[in-house]
C-alpha cells in the first residue's frame, strides 16, 4: 500500500492564484488513499470554495475557527488527528504568520497545536518571495523543522517570469510522501538505483540503445523515497515521467552510468541496478555523421564493463535478470557473478512483464532463500516488495559488513 493510504492529511489553502492547485492536489490525495480535510484562510474562499474541496475529498472543508463541532474543539482535534499538515499554496502573509507564531485564524491555530510533521509550499509574485522578510520567514520555519517546497521560476500571474511558481500536483505529492516516510523502514539509508537504458553512440546522430522505459528503476526510486531513504538515481534514457523528491544524475552511456554509480555507492548503502545497461559499445564513435556509400556496413563492438559486477560488495547489491529463456537458470548464475544478494528476475518475453509496460512478474532469487515467485504486479508493488527485502537485508547486518 502507498505511503497515503490511510494517512489524516490536513490541506491548509491560502489565498493565492495557485489555489486552484490545491484542489487537484486534495482530488489526488484523496484517490490515493489519503483521508483529506481542508482548511481554507477566508482569502483562500475568495479563489475557491470549500465546496470544491468537499466535492474532491467527500470529507470537511473549514474555514472559520469559530465552526461548532459539539464535542471537540476543533481545531485542537484537527491537529491531533493530522498525520501531516501541508499548506499549499503558502502565502507570504500567512508564513509570516507561521513565523511569528500569529494564532488568529483555523490554519494557524492548528499549525501551533499539531505534534505532525508541517509542508510549506510558498506561491507568490516574484518580488514577495525574494523579499528579505518573507525569506527569513522561511528559514525560521526551516529551523523549527517545516519542510519547505521551493516554487519554481517562471511565468507568474502579474506577467513577471520569475521564482514564486507553486510545483505541479505530482511534484507536491512526492513531497508529501516524503515526509510522510521519513521515519520509515530505511530512514538514514542512502540507495542508490539506476534507470532506464544506455545509448551508445555510434555518431554524433544515431546510437545503440534499447526499449526500457525506465518505469521499473523510477518506482523503485520512489519506494526507497517513501521508506525514507536518501536516494541517487542515475538515469540513463527513459520514456516514462522521472520521479520527484530525490537526486537525479544523468548519465547515458555505459561508461558515464560506471562513474556515475562507482561515485555515489561510495557511501551508499545499497545499490539497485535496474537500468538496461548495454553489453557492448561501438568500439569507436565516428566523429561526423556516417554517410552512405552504397555498400553494406560492418560494426565492430567492445564490450562494456559489469557495472553491477565491479562495484565491491561492501554494500546491499541487487540486480535485474531480463530474459528470454531458462529464466532461474541464468538468473542464479547473475547471483554469484555479480556477488549480488538479490537477483530479481523477469521473463521479457511476456506481454505483461519487463520493457515499457505498467506490470512485471518476477521471481526474487537471493543467497538463503528458495527464489519467491511474485504474482503479476504493477510495478510500484514489485518496487515496495523489492524495498521491503533490502531493507530486511540491512536490518540483519548486510551491506556494509559483508
Ligand atoms: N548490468 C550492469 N552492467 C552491464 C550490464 C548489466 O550492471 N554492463 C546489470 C543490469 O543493470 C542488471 C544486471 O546487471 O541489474 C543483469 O543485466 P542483464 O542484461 O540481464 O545481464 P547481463 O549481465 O548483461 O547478461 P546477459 O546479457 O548475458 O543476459
Amino acid at each position: 500500500m502507498s505511503v497515503l493510504g490511510g494517512k489524516n492529511i490536513l490541506l491548509g489553502v491560502c489565498g493565492s492564484i495557485a489555489a486552484f492547485k490545491a484542489v487537484a492536489l486534495a482530488s489526488q490525495l484523496n484517490q490515493a488513499g489519503a483521508a483529506v480535510t481542508t482548511i481554507l484562510t477566508k482569502d483562500a474562499a475568495r479563489f475557491v470554495t470549500p465546496l470544491s474541496f468537499t466535492s474532491v475529498t467527500q470529507r470537511p472543508a473549514y474555514i472559520d475557527l469559530y465552526t461548532p463541532d459539539p464535542g471537540r474543539i476543533l481545531h485542537i482535534a484537527l491537529a491531533e488527528e493530522a498525520d501531516l499538515l501541508a499548506v499549499v499554496p503558502a502565502t507570504a502573509h500567512t508564513l509570516g504568520r507561521m513565523a511569528q507564531g500569529l494564532a488568529d485564524d483555523l490554519l494557524t491555530c492548528t499549525v501551533l497545536s499539531t505534534q505532525a510533521p508541517v509542508l510549506v509550499a510558498p506561491a507568490m509574485d516574484g518580488g514577495m518571495f525574494t523579499n528579505p522578510a518573507t525569506q527569513q520567514n522561511l528559514a525560521t520555519l526551516r529551523e523549527r523543522g517545516v519542510h519547505v517546497v521551493e516554487p519554481l521560476a517562471g511565468r507568474l500571474a502579474s506577467g513577471l517570469v520569475a521564482q514564486g511558481r507553486l510545483p505541479e500536483v505530482d511534484a507536491l505529492i512526492a513531497e508529501m510522501r516524503a515526509v510522510l516516510g521519513s521515519g520509515g523502514p530505511l530512514a538514514g539509508k542512502t540507495v542508490v538505483v539506476t534507470a532506464g537504458g544506455t545509448q551508445e553512440p555510434l555518431d554524433p546522430v544515431r546510437y545503440i540503445g534499447n526499449r526500457s522505459s525506465g518505469k521499473m528503476g523510477f518506482a523503485l526510486a520512489e519506494a526507497a523515497r517513501d521508506y525514507g531513504a536518501r536516494v541517487i538515481l542515475i538515469t540513463g534514457a527513459t520514456t516514462a515521467p522521472p520521479p520527484h523528491g530525490m537526486e537525479t544524475v544523468s548519465a547515458t552511456t555505459a561508461a558515464a552510468m560506471q562513474a556515475a554509480v562507482n561515485e555515489h555507492t561510495a557511501q551508499a548503502d545499497a545499490l539497485i541496478m535496474a537500468a538496461a545497461v548495454a553489453d557492448y559499445r561501438p568500439q569507436t564513435a565516428q566523429g561526423q555523421k556516417t554517410k552512405r556509400t552504397g555498400d553494406s556496413l560492418a560494426l565492430t563492438l567492445v564490450e562494456n564493463e559489469d557495472i553491477l559486477a565491479q562495484v565491491p560488495h561492501t554494500l546491499v547489491k541487487v540486480g535485474f535478470a531480463a530474459e528470454t529463456e531458462h529464466m532461474i537458470e541464468h538468473a542464479e548464475s547473475k547471483l554469484t557473478r555479480k556477488s549480488a544478494d538479490l537477483i530479481v528476475a523477469n521473463d521479457v518475453s511476456r506481454a505483461d512483464s519487463g520493457f515499457g509496460t505498467d506490470t512485471n512478474q518476477v521471481v526474487i532469487l537471493s543467497r538463503d532463500r528458495p527464489p519467491e515467485s511474485l504474482p503479476v504486479l504493477a510495478k510500484t508493488e514489485v518496487a515496495e516488495t523489492i524495498l521491503q527485502r533490502v531493507a530486511a537485508l540491512l536490518r540483519h547486518g548486510a551491506g556494509r559488513s559483508c
